[in-house]
Order: structure tokens, then sequence, then C-alpha cells
């Protein structure tokens, strides 16, 4: 058991990064427009100078980093996918380990505690107390005082992990044990959203999926699934929004289209964009 939760906590950033690798390298077309939109909306949001975090940076596919390089003195790509590292040097260059640095972990800083206690807490009947009782700690890149933080579309996709290693050892929950998943699942994002805006002499800026929509192109209605849990929802729409990029603040990434990913259906994410500053980092 204790062998398949190590495989499981890190081999699923692992699985889902090549999956980005591989779905991008079919649908680099269709992702255009959102990767666009996305490095828009940091470039005119972005208070030039000091330090920067970027979570969630992944292949680095929807910001341009070589243009931040420029105007930041330190900048810290945080993910914790360990394969994302070759594309980091390979974006970065010579500024790799100079100007550019490389953080692989949990941006969360809860999931392995949480794994940690699953199987038991399943074993003895009291996955719902568990699932329900969970707190969110801080990830270590809230202790270290950067001038700005970008939550680069990771927020809809931090609760997923959890929720498929929960469903991986329980595969049936009961309708309890679902909603406390559910109520776990949003404490992330929130826990994420407030950790943003408290980078207390900065700026943050987060991207994230809000809706999910998948379609079929033979049916002229679609399903709508939330991206945002529990009241992540109200604490994304409470950052503010003080200028945006050439798309607004929300547009569509077309994920999966129908026939290149899957002949049954698609898949079009609704992606939104806010930003906060701290009033003495308004320029
Ligand atoms: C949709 S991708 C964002 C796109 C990414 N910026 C890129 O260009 O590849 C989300 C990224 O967040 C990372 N991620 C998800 N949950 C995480 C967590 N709890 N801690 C650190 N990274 C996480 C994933 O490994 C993935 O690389």
């Amino acid at each position: 058991m204790k062998k398949l939760i190590q495989r499981m906590t890190g081999w699923d950033f692992i699985r889902m990064g090549k999956g980005i690798e591989s779905r991008y390298a079919r649908c680099a077309d269709y992702w255009q427009p959102h990767l666009e939109c996305s490095k828009a909306f940091v470039a005119n949001n972005v208070r030039e100078g000091g330090t920067l975090a970027v979570l969630g940076a992944g292949r680095l596919l929807d910001i341009n980093l070589l243009e931040l390089v420029a105007r930041f003195d330190q900048i810290h790509l945080y993910d914790a996918d360990p394969t994302v590292i070759s594309s980091w040097k390979k974006k970065a260059g010579s500024a790799y380990g100079d100007k550019v640095f490389g953080h692989i972990e949990d941006v969360t800083g809860s999931l392995a505690r949480w794994t940690r206690g699953l199987s038991r807490a399943g074993r003895a009947g009291k996955l719902k107390e568990y699932l329900s009782e969970l707190e969110v700690g801080s990830g270590a890149w809230e202790h270290q005082g950067y001038d700005g933080v970008i939550s680069l579309n990771i927020i809809g996709q931090l609760p997923l992990y959890w929720r498929d290693r929960v469903l991986n050892l329980n595969p049936q929950l009961n309708d309890d044990e679902n909603a406390a998943l559910q109520g776990s699942m949003g404490r992330l994002q929130i826990a994420h959203i407030e950790a943003l805006n408290r980078v207390s002499s900065g700026w943050a800026i987060a991207i994230s999926d809000t809706e999910y929509y998948t379609y079929r192109v033979d049916e002229s209605s679609w399903t709508v699934d939330p991206a945002l849990h529990g009241k992540s929802r109200d604490a994304f729409d409470d950052m503010l929004v003080e200028s945006s990029g050439s798309c607004g603040e929300a547009w569509l990434w077309h994920l999966a289209p129908q026939f290149v990913e899957s002949d049954t259906e698609g898949a079009i994410h609704r992606v939104e964009a806010r930003a906060w500053f701290n009033s003495d980092t308004r320029s």
C-alpha cells in the first residue's frame, strides 16, 4: 500500500503533465488563442521589478518567460511535475540558475499530508470525517516574500489530483463522502486564492479555468461543469481587475476539439483572469 501511495503522489503529476504535452502537440492551433490571451494578460498586468513567482509554470506555454526575465531581478518557477525542468532550462537558456530558478513542489503544501491518511481513513470507514476535517497548509512559496506572484492556469487543476487520489483508493463514495470530498476540493482553491491576496507588499495575477463545457457537434446544447468549487468562485471574483489584456478578463480555451481528441465529444474551458495590487504598488 505504501508503494501504491508513493506511486500515486508523484506519478499523477508526471502523467497529467505528459498528457498536456501530447495534447498540445495535437491541438496547438486550437490552443493558440488561449495561450496568447494568457500572455497578453500577464504582460499588461505585471508590476515590473523585484522578484516574481510563477505557480503552475508547467511547460511555459502560456507565458513569455524571456520577456519577463528582462523585467525582473529574479523569477522563481513552481510546479509539482518534475518533467517540466527540461522546458524551463530550454526556455530560460543562460538565465537558468542565474535569474530564473526552478522549484518542484506542491504549491498547496497539503497534498502529501492529506494523501498519507487516506487509506487508513477508508479502511476505518471514516472517510467522510477525514475529508471534512482536512485543513489546508501553506506552500513554501508563501513564505518567500516575492514582490509579485502569477497563478498560471492552475487553480482549476489544484483539486483534480486530490480528487483522483481519493477516488483511486475509494472508487465508490456515498453521498456524504462525495460532499465531503467536494468541500475539501473547494478549500484547496480558496486557500490558494487567499494566499494570492496575502502577497502583502506586492501584487498577484490569477488566470484560471472557471467552467468546463462539453459539446457534441450534432447537439445544440452542451454541458457546463464548474471548475471553481465551494466559495472559491466568490473568492476569485473578489480579486480586483485593474487593467486587462487584449482579450479582456475572460476567454475560451478550445482544449479538446471533437474529432481531434475524441470522435464523440469536444471540450472547451472558460478561462478568467484577475489581478490584485497592494496599494503601494499601483503605478
Ligand atoms: C494547465 S497546466 C498550466 C499550463 C502551464 N502553465 C503550461 O504552460 O504548461 C497546470 C500546471 O499546474 C501544475 N500543478 C497542478 N497542481 C499543482 C500543485 N498542487 N502544485 C504545483 N503544481 C501543480 C501541473 O503540473 C501543470 O503543469
